[in-house]
């Protein structure tokens, strides 16, 4: 039985009704990491990993939605605002249910039975794959519909307001805007993107350190506040800049030695991984995997020294990867304090390199990390 009937299926169990059935995919980012909230680059890639949403309409105003992650069923109002969060899984939902409201759309009670195969809180963007299949399935069964932007930016608007984890429009534009086989590097400041073919000789591995992180928990927030600091600094001192990504290394040398320790080098990092995106974009589109590789090692050394966003379990899992052969580069990968790391393998060294991780990992930590070979996938949307 395929996927989608096996949905079908379930849902009529639950709801005593046929549904509609939406998807929307996890994703990795190769490179540009904490840098879409200050209007940076990024270079994410959807996957065939995602969440599913089936849906029918009710008579009422009322959502009840089931989650067969959690084992769980919960019921809101429509009418839900962000004054009802709960911190709660349930969280996302309504506050998809809110902010596409608050976009002008006329939303029907609903059914919803949602399944996933993104591990939560991992760093594949477990949230924004529910945010985007929840709304894809909500606007289909009350015949209404917004742009795939809009709808990324109801998804952030949920996690921002309703969820209160503030975070930046990466994953929910990878979601909504994500193409097969291809990376996409996404300029957050106007939301304009261009695509460039990943690398067919070599695969993605991602590894699980089983550190869940909670991007609503305070440090990713107290980053995010930091960088709006450094927006204010910057724009008072040199005015024609209006975004950090635009700095220039002489000019972010000038403006560090002004700055407490702890923002200078968070300033560092928003300046070098911007270039770094280009840099690893240009080598996707020529080809070369082993610049790649050195961007992504250097990436994960700012993300530790400069924003200081990874652990000493990711810094682990890095360390063990380094030393595999046929490895080009690795680093942590998305929210940080947990979570993943990405590397780029050649692909006959794969298994050995997984093999690597487990065995060394559980020296270490005690625990087996979760392995996973990216298979890539395209948009979220409505599939049956
Ligand atoms: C999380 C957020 C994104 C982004 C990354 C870090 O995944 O949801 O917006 O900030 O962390 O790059």
């Amino acid at each position: 039985m395929s996927r989608i009937s096996d949905l079908q299926e379930r849902f009529q169990v639950f709801a005593g009704r046929p549904g509609r059935v939406a998807f929307a995919p996890g994703r990795i980012n190769l490179i540009g990491e904490h840098i879409d909230y200050s209007a940076g680059f990024v270079l994410p890639a959807s996957l065939a990993l995602g969440t599913w949403t089936v849906a029918a309409p009710r008579d009422d105003r009322n959502v009840r939605v089931l989650s067969e992650g959690q084992n769980e069923t919960e019921m809101f109002p429509l009418d839900v605002t962000p004054k009802a969060a709960s911190r709660r899984w349930s969280d996302y939902v309504a506050g998809v249910t809110w902010a596409l409201q608050q976009a002008g759309c006329k939303l029907r009670g609903a059914d919803l039975l949602i399944a996933s195969d993104v591990p939560m809180g991992s760093g594949l963007s477990s949230s924004a794959a529910l945010e985007v299949s929840v709304a894809y399935a909500l606007l289909t069964i009350s015949n209404a519909s917004l742009s795939p932007l809009e709808i990324a930016r109801a998804g952030q608007r949920a996690e921002n307001e309703f969820v209160g984890a503030r975070c930046g429009i990466m994953d929910q534009f990878a979601a909504t805007h994500g193409q097969p086989g291809r990376a996409i590097m996404l300029d957050c400041a106007d939301y304009s993107w261009q695509s460039a073919p990943l690398p067919a000789t070599h695969r993605w591995v991602v590894a699980n350190s089983l550190v869940k992180h909670a991007v609503a928990d305070g440090e990713y927030n107290v980053r995010r506040a930091e960088s709006e600091e450094l927006i204010d600094y910057v724009r008072r001192r040199i005015p024609q800049r209006a975004r950090l990504s635009e700095l220039s290394g002489a000019e972010a040398n000038e403006l560090m030695s002004g700055l407490p320790a702890t923002l200078a080098r968070r300033l560092r990092h928003i300046v070098s991984e911007n270039r770094r995106v280009h840099e690893a974009f240009a080598a996707l589109t020529s080809g070369d995997v082993v610049l790649l590789g050195q961007l992504l090692f250097a990436s994960h050394e700012s993300l530790r020294r400069d924003y200081e966003v990874s652990c000493r379990e990711l810094d682990v899992l890095v360390e063990i990867a380094s030393g595999v052969p046929g490895v080009l580069g690795t680093r942590m990968m998305g929210g940080g304090f947990g979570g993943c790391t990405l590397t780029l393998v050649e692909e006959p060294h794969v298994e050995n390199l997984r093999e690597q991780l487990r065995l060394h990992y559980v020296q270490s930590t005690g625990k087996e990390p979760d392995t996973y070979i990216c298979e890539f996938g395209g948009a979220g949307g409505v599939l049956a």
